[in-house]
């Protein structure tokens, strides 16, 4: 059956990875009997420059029509001096809303070709193996009211607003509680429930959905202070970790460097109707069109597309085989480069996946 996968590379090094990973896709069309149409839209400072909105109207219409979006990265310095309501950022955020994407899967897992570009010792983070289940449509960073006003005697007074109902915390828990049976059967829920009554709300309905009809997963709670700290002390207690939106956002970046490179993480973001696939590492702008770029987390992006949306698990095993053949060969790119091994840019590297799919 014919499916449609719509690029948005966005800003900084997104085109450059998103162009590799377009390589694997139309290898797959043409040589694995999957028909794919590739369609490319506008988002980020991208589409700022082009339309004067982070996501114009148009993308959202493709988007809304795909059957799955794979994004590069958005943002850079050219537009942080813009207003918060046209930056980059604001297209990402307007787009996992707008299609409702209220569930990002963030893995992070340690590849044993890697084990030594972590920051911590072998025998921590070897074997690794844990999946962030981040809440992505509400809390902190959509609640209202929101702003900076100015008060009476002119102080300035900003305001964002931490909300979650519990239907919202409902339906990422039951998503999470469906992924923890494809693997260990075990979930740690983070919250701040000893301040926040927003999250001691989250912590009462996750746990209420577990006793109701997860019966089977174990079910533990940290706080977020805590968690980010064993994360470092003892990752490997980790298998599934259910949090909210802005605590998901920080805890997966440091679960990603647990792994030594964030240019290797994939991720997807998932909503009834539709889902988004990107790398979970940003723009880059420093290395930006220089070639240097690491492709692999963009093409990783794509395995998780065949396994969660374009129902072809058999095409993200081979995927994920051909990226860990390649890191066989000692191919690096530059921030997973090691001494002794063969570095490489962008477009060899992509082309080195290509090549290991046959
Ligand atoms: C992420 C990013 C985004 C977020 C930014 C770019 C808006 O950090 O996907 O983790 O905060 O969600
Ligand atoms: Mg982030």
């Amino acid at each position: 059956m014919k499916k449609t996968v719509l690029l948005l590379p966005g800003d900084g090094i997104g085109p450059e990875i998103v162009d590799e990973a377009e390589k694997v896709l139309e290898w797959l069309h043409r040589y694995c009997g999957v028909e794919l149409v590739l369609e490319r839209g506008l988002i980020g400072g991208a589409a700022y420059d082009a339309t004067g909105t982070p996501l114009p109207d148009e993308t959202l219409t493709l988007a809304r029509r795909a059957d799955a979006i794979l994004l590069g990265a958005v943002g850079g310095p050219k537009w942080e001096p813009l207003d918060y309501a046209v930056r980059p950022e604001r297209g990402l955020l307007g787009i996992r809303k707008q299609l409702d994407l209220y569930c990002n899967l963030r893995p992070a897992k340690v590849f044993p070709q890697l084990v030594d570009a972590s920051t911590l010792k072998p025998d921590i983070v070897s074997g690794i193996d844990i999946m962030v289940v981040r809440e992505l449509t509400a809390d902190i960073y959509f609640g209202e009211p929101r702003g900076v006003t100015v008060l009476a005697d002119g102080r300035q007074r900003g305001v964002n607003t931490l909300t979650y109902t519990s239907d919202e915390i409902e339906r990422v828990a039951r998503s999470a509680f469906e992924v923890a049976r494809r693997r260990r059967r075990q979930v740690c829920s983070v919250d701040k429930a000893n301040v926040l009554e927003a999250t001691e709300l989250w912590r009462n309905v996750v746990t209420q959905i577990q006793q109701q009809h997860y019966p089977d997963i174990q079910l533990s709670h940290m706080y977020v202070d805590n968690a980010a700290m064993q994360l470092i002390r003892a990752p490997k207690q980790f298998d599934v970790i259910l949090t909210t939106n802005m605590f998901g956002d920080i805890l997966s970046d440091e679960a990603s460097m647990l792994t030594g490179s964030i240019g290797m993480l994939p991720s997807a973001s998932l909503g009834q109707h539709h889902a988004l696939y990107e790398p979970i590492h940003g723009s880059a702008p420093d290395i930006a069109g220089r070639g240097l770029a690491n492709p692999l987390a963009t093409i990783l992006s794509v395995a998780m597309m065949f396994r969660y949306s374009l129902d072809r698990p058999d095409i993200a095993d081979r995927i994920e085989r051909a990226v860990n053949r390649v890191l066989d060969q000692g191919l690096r790119t530059a921030d997973i480069a090691q001494a002794g091994l063969h570095k490489i840019g962008t477009v060899a590297m992509g082309d080195a996946v290509v090549a290991e799919l046959e």
